[in-house]
């Protein structure tokens, strides 16, 4: 219980705090806390007067403090409706400590502050909708789903949550569950012109171009028929995520799969892929699950664990299509322990280059005597797809294997090596080429790749420029260079 010349103090240093006057806030919350360590209030405001003085990670840590002392102080309060206050009071503080770690971009210690602040006292939809927030801004959106569909209980017609819902389904790939939220807005708010235009956005979506050359790829298409063939038993069940047309679920039932679950986010495509496989009368075998993967559950969708995966959902970078998180949530959820994998494994390789035309692709210093290099600010820093058999250019190094994952054994999210290598040629290093193999049977026996040197595929091949600066490299020095991936990201940078 707070004295009343201590509530005074509080109130004078609030004041001084409101007026601007931080030094005079601090100083008097310093005071407070010499006479009563710990106490929330001045702990509070010493942290928002820190981070208003330029001591903004000491600021947000005291906030933290402050809405911990808060939450212990409340746990042994007796009296009901000032329990309830405090509680109230402390899950502010905690909301106010996770933007000031936003801001600090420590989203791990912010996120955890706002999913702690959902277990105290019954949090209002605001506070629902700030964590979800903060959980997409680092991409953490099945958590922000969860969070989501846990407020969906409490506040089931509220138009900011079924808003906040269509945005984390369209996130998360799920068209049709984005769409059934944003036509519940439509239907509760007729003139919510914003949710219209989502709903409309999301049905007249196509289907990606590149499904064409994709399917017709042969020799994608015959080393994975290969392969699946190769390692088909009579009695094998087989997942198929990402079917698209269904054409790997046809190729696996054709090879004599016991049952096929074939399973596509997009749900145009996945009604397609129905057609198809009827078309194919192989409906009896193969069965299509319009969801993603991630999404499906045993015992709903899947009666029992499976003993093979077939999936092609890789991009020209291998990792862009979420495959590294996508193989690891089935082999953890939705196949049996040492179900087989096509592909089991792949290897991504790199090479320094020099080549004006490449370089043409991202870079401008000049042209028609005009200095036009500002404009260089505007470019995608994301990898270029292209088919380097088409261009000119010079290697700097040999291929290095810039990161290697075993699919059927351990692999990781997250990994960067450092690479040295000797420079073969004298040259500008421009940039990295890239390209991958796919390893679709352990025995090596089955390997596609994208390689500039082998039969073209639809994916063609990467370039990733050296955007820091072009160097000057010299035949016979070492070079070193960087190549990480994360999740869905990888990247090259040269050292
Ligand atoms: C590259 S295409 C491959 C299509 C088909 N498997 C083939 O080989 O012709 C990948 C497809 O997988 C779908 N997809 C990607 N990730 C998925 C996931 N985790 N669950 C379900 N579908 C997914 C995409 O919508 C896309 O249609």
């Amino acid at each position: 219980m707070l004295s009343d010349a201590i509530k005074d103090q509080i109130k004078s240093a609030h004041d001084a705090f409101a007026r601007g006057g931080y030094e005079v806030a601090l100083a008097e919350a310093l005071a407070i806390l010499e006479r009563q360590p710990k106490e929330p209030n001045a702990t509070r405001l010493v942290g928002l007067c820190m981070g208003e003085l330029g001591e903004p990670t000491q600021g947000a840590t005291l906030l933290a403090q402050a809405a911990a002392t808060s939450l212990a102080v409340c746990a042994t309060e007796l009296d009901p409706e000032r329990q309830r206050f405090g509680l109230e009071w402390a899950a502010s503080c905690l909301i106010e400590a996770a933007e000031a770690f936003q801001a600090l971009n420590d989203h791990v210690t912010a996120n955890e502050l706002l999913l702690k602040s959902l277990k105290v006292g019954r949090p209002p939809l605001t506070r629902y909708l700030k964590v979800s927030e903060g959980l997409c801004e680092v991409e953490r959106y099945h958590e922000a789903l969860e969070v989501l569909q846990r407020a969906e209980r409490s506040f089931p017609r509220a138009l900011e949550l079924l808003r906040a819902l269509g945005a984390v389904h369209a996130a998360l790939g799920d068209k049709m569950r984005a769409i059934q939220a944003y036509s519940a807005v439509c239907a509760l708010k007729p003139s919510d012109q914003d949710a219209l235009s989502r709903v409309d956005r999301l049905l007249s979506a196509k289907v990606p171009t590149w499904h064409f050359p994709m399917m017709n790829d042969l020799p994608r298409n015959e080393a994975f028929r290969a392969a699946i063939e190769a390692r088909m038993s009579a009695t094998t069940k087989v997942l198929d995520i990402g079917c698209g047309s269904g054409l790997l679920s046809l190729i696996a039932a054709r090879a004599g799969a016991e049952a096929v679950y074939a399973c596509e986010s997009e749900p145009q495509v996945s009604r397609v892929a129905t057609q198809v496989i009827s078309l194919n009368e192989l409906e009896d075998v193969i069965r299509v699950i319009p969801k993603r993967s991630t999404q499906m559950q045993l015992g709903v969708d899947l009666p029992e664990r499976l003993d093979m995966l077939v999936c092609e959902i890789f991009d020209v970078s291998l990792l862009g299509e979420d495959a590294l998180n996508t193989i690891e949530d089935a082999k953890r959820r939705l196949l049996k322990e040492g179900a087989k994998i096509i592909p089991c494994g792949a290897r991504v390789w790199c090479q320094l280059v020099e080549s004006d035309e490449l370089r043409a692709r991202y870079h401008v210093d000049s042209a028609e005597g005009f200095d036009l290099s500002p404009f260089n600010q505007l470019r995608d820093p994301r990898v270029l797809q292209l088919d380097l058999r088409r261009f000119d250019y010079t290697p700097l190094t040999a291929p290095c294997l810039a990161a290697s994952f075993d699919f059927e054994g351990e692999f990781s999210q997250l990994g960067e090596a450092v690479l040295s290598t000797t420079v073969e040629r004298a040259g500008r290093a421009d940039g990295f080429i890239f390209w991958y193999d796919l390893i679709l049977a352990p025995d090596e026996e089955h390997v596609m790749s994208t390689s500039p040197h082998v039969d073209g595929t639809h994916w063609m091949q990467g370039f990733a420029p050296c955007y820091d600066g072009q160097r000057q490299l010299e035949a016979g020095e070492l070079t070193h260079f960087m190549c990480a991936y994360r999740r869905f990201l990888l990247s090259f940078k040269h050292l």
